[in-house]
């Protein structure tokens, strides 16, 4: 696990492309945190690693699925309007996960017990303003190291 500390939303997408620029093909990342926690400040990090241009990312909370062309295909799922099971499989989330997409999954304690244990788990928390504590879980440490 690695914890780090964010100042500013600039940090935070900082963080996220070097965690982008270590997500492989079929990997699923759950982000939990609390709204504005910055779980989409950092989606956007994730997506310039993958050279997607970061003005085309918005939390998707009423389209629930943004698929990105890139290589590997982005995910951006965001479960916020998303209560019980049958209104999980009416997103289209079981056919849209794939073994060549990384998956990105903001509020995936709304899919209940749904998804499938482990993969990258980031949890961002307010610490002030400005200040975010991230917590990621699901990566290799010596991928960190090779940063
Ligand atoms: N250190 C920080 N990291 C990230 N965002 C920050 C930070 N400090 C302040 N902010 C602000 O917090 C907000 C984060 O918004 P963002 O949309 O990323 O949150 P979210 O977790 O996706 O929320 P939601 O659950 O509504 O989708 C932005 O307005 C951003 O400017
Ligand atoms: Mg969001």
């Amino acid at each position: 696990m690695v914890t780090l500390l964010s100042r500013s939303p600039d940090e935070t997408e900082h963080i996220g492309f070097l965690v982008g620029r270590m997500l492989t093909a079929g990997m699923i990342v759950k982000m939990y945190g609390d709204l504005g926690a910055g779980k989409t400040t950092l989606v956007k990090g994730i997506a310039r690693a993958l050279s997607i241009p970061v003005e085309y990312v918005v939390s998707p909370s009423y389209t629930i699925i943004t698929e990105y062309d890139s290589t590997p295909r982005l995910l951006h799922i965001d479960l916020y309007r998303i209560e019980g099971r049958s209104d999980l499989e009416s997103t289209g989330i079981w056919d849209a996960l794939s073994n060549d997409a990384i998956a990105v999954i903001e509020w995936p304690e709304h899919a209940g017990n749904e998804l499938a244990e482990g993969g990258v788990v980031i949890r961002i928390e307010h610490r002030s303003e400005n200040e975010r504590l991230i917590t990621i879980e699901g990566i290799d440490e010596e991928h960190w190291h090779n940063l």
